[in-house]
Formats: structure tokens, C-alpha cells, sequence
């Protein structure tokens, strides 16, 4: 047997006819870019989020750039973040020409550690940026009450977490605004790059409308300067027919999550993912942690099952970053988990035959190597 890390084909062929539908239409209408299928996407979307506006935009990096620039964010600013995610969350501050400040994530969850936040505060600090890593929230009542305490503005980067909850509200919802990726591999995923921000924020809504379009709500006129990132309309039509089938996608997900834990917890050396109480986790990533994990990524994919990495190297240590001057050792943690982290093969179209095949393949490979 082969279990290949994604399967996009299957998702693919089980919505043919429907997507193929709504494409051809968006092609008799040449609705390419911006248009009625993204508004129309727009207005669903913000209600499955529970936000009152979603402004969809080229990407998720479009979006958390964009929500940066609206919250007035620039040079000589910080914003806190987590260096255990993927390097688009950084680069966003960077292009604002704000600078990351980093603070360790928990082991438990891998999302920030709200506790070593506050010391990260200074006179500097604008905003906080949590990352909902792998499809689980940070835990937004304590980041929400030090932003508060602190006059920051708080940014969500969900672009693993479409429909993931906290404490019964869903991601993206409970800060100043909440970024999404559709990136093709994401659970809401396009067929192409396209992105979006939510908020209740009718200021920062129009502000990346204005944005995302060269600075104009009226064609010609410019009021700000700004780019082009606009969402195409084949995008919004994929992702309108998707979004229909996301919960019972997420449900899928979350059932095989339950199905790798019965069959991991029992296996020496593989530390499984946990749900916070406070959380509903939507697995974006199924990630386990292991030790000597580059071993036995290697001789999984040779027994036919592709695993993946999320993320190698934490974004302090990038050499992108290298001007900030951190080492080894500052962020232990997520240095601990890049160091470990194997993410399986998650996706809702996974049999129950390929979740007990994967397992049974970790528990031969670490069973020889104890
Ligand atoms: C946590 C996180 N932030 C930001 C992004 C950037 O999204 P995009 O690739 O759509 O620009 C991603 C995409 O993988 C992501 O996982």
C-alpha cells in the first residue's frame, strides 16, 4: 500500500461535476477577477466565521500584510508572534517594515505561550499576532486580555484553521481580524492562491478593499497607494462549493486524528497531538513528535507512506532572519519541536485501512530501532 502525504485528486473527483459547473459559469460571465462569485464568496464566508465583513484578497500572505498595514503598522514597530510557523507570518511584519518579536510556543499546544508574552511587551510592541498552528487556536482569552491591558491590536493568523474553534467561536473571529490562506493543500483549499481577512472592523475592511485595488473603491481614484491583490473568481467559485462541504471535511478530520491516537498512544517514542480544553481542532497538519525524526521520515516514505515536515527550521533561525540576531537556544521549545515534529498523511478522504497501515509502519520502524 501507498499512502501518499495529501490527496488532492480524490477531493478532486468527488466534486467534479459541481466545481466545473460554477467554473464554466464564472467563465460565461468573464467574472475573472474581484466580481459577483467573490462577493458572493465574501458574504458566505464572513457568516461562517461569525465576522460581519470578509475581504478576500491574491493570498494568505495578502491578508496578513494587508491587516498589518490597516492597523497602521510600520517602521519602528514590533509585533509579537511565534517563531514555530510557517515564514509568511514574519515576512507580513517585515513588509509593513515592523520588526517580528518573537516568544516561545507551549509544548502542549505549539500555538503561543500566552505566559511569556507580557515580557516581550515594550514601548514598541503594536500588535500581537497568534498563529492557530495545525488547526488549533491559541488560547485567545488571555492573549485578548494582555492586548487589552496593553492597547494592542490583536491579529490572527488562521491559515490553518478554517472553521477550528475557541471555546465555541471560530477562528478569525475573535481578534481585530483573522487572516486565511486557500493555498490548494489547505482544508478550504482553491485551485490556485487566493486568501482572505474577516473582521468586525468596518475601518479596516474598507481599508483592504481600498488596498487589494490599487488604492481605489472608485475606479481611477486613488486614495491611498496601494497593490494588486485581488481574489480571481475561479478561485471564489471553487471555494464557494467547498466551503458547503468544510464541517464534514473538518469532522472526517478530526475523526482520523481520533483514530491515530487510539493506535500511537500505544507505540513507544511517538508523542501524539493534544486538544486544548478550550479548543476544537480541525488538523490541519497531523503532526506527532518523535525522536531522530529524519531516520524515520526516511524509511516511511521507503515502506510507501509520505510524511511531511511543518517546519524544519523555526523562522528565528532562518538565515532570512539572520539580522535579528538570535542563536540557538532562544526559543527552546520550538526549536525542540522543529527538531521532532513528523506530520502524518490527514486528509478527510483517508480510509481506515490507510490510518492503521501508516501506524502499523511507525510502530515496526521504532520498534527495530529501540
Ligand atoms: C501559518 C501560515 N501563515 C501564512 C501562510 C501564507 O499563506 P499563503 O501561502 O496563502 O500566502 C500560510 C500558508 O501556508 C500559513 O500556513
Amino acid at each position: 500500500m501507498n499512502v501518499p502525504f495529501l490527496d488532492l485528486k480524490a477531493q478532486y473527483a468527488a466534486l467534479k461535476d459541481e466545481i466545473t459547473a460554477q467554473m464554466q459559469a464564472v467563465m460565461e460571465r468573464t467574472a475573472f477577477v474581484s466580481g459577483p462569485f467573490v462577493e458572493e464568496f465574501e458574504r458566505e464566508f464572513a457568516a461562517y466565521c461569525g465576522s460581519r465583513y470578509a475581504v478576500a484578497v491574491g493570498s494568505g500572505t495578502a491578508a496578513l500584510w494587508s491587516v498589518l498595514l490597516a492597523a497602521g503598522i510600520g517602521p519602528g514597530d514590533e509585533v509579537i508572534t511565534s517563531p514555530g510557523t510557517f515564514i509568511a507570518t514574519a515576512e507580513a511584519v517585515s513588509f509593513c517594515g515592523a520588526t517580528p518579536r518573537f516568544v516561545d510556543i507551549d509544548e502542549r499546544t505549539y500555538t503561543i505561550d500566552p505566559e511569556k508574552i507580557e515580557a516581550a511587551v515594550n514601548p514598541r510592541t503594536r500588535a500581537i499576532m497568534p498563529v492557530h498552528l495545525f488547526g488549533q487556536t491559541a488560547d485567545m482569552d488571555l492573549i485578548m486580555d494582555i492586548a487589552r491591558r496593553h492597547g494592542l491590536r490583536v491579529i490572527e493568523d488562521a491559515c490553518q484553521a478554517h472553521g477550528a474553534e475557541y471555546k465555541g467561536r471560530r477562528a478569525g473571529s475573535i481578534g481585530d481580524a483573522g487572516c486565511f490562506s486557500f493555498y490548494p493543500g489547505k482544508n478550504l483549499g482553491a485551485y490556485g492562491d487566493a486568501g482572505a481577512v474577516v473582521t468586525d472592523n468596518a475601518e479596516m475592511a474598507e481599508y483592504i478593499r481600498m488596498f487589494r485595488d490599487h488604492g481605489q473603491l472608485k475606479k481611477y481614484h486613488h486614495r491611498i497607494i496601494g497593490w494588486n491583490t485581488l481574489m480571481d473568481g475561479l478561485q471564489a467559485a471553487v471555494l464557494g462549493v467547498k466551503l458547503k462541504y468544510l464541517d464534514r471535511w473538518n469532522e472526517q478530520r478530526r475523526r482520523h486524528a481520533e483514530q491515530y491516537e487510539r493506535l500511537l498512544a500505544q507505540v513507544d517514542g511517538v508523542v501524539t497531538p493534544v486538544e486544548a480544553d478550550y479548543a476544537r481542532h480541525i488538523y490541519h497538519v497531523y503532526a506527532v513528535r518523535v525522536e531522530h525524526r529524519d531516520g524515520l521520515l526516511a524509511e516511511l516514505a521507503a515502506k510507501g507512506v509520505s510524511c511531511g515536515i511543518h517546519y524544519p527550521v523555526p523562522v528565528h533561525l532562518q538565515e532570512a532572519y539572520r539580522d535579528l540576531g538570535h542563536c540557538e537556544g532562544d526559543f527552546p521549545v520550538a526549536e525542540r519541536c522543529a527538531a521532532s515534529f513528523l506530520s502524518l498523511p490527514m486528509y478527510p478522504e483517508l480510509t481506515q485501512e490507510q490510518i492503521a497501515w501508516v501506524a502499523g509502519k511507525i510502530a515496526d520502524c521504532l520498534a527495530v530501532a529501540v
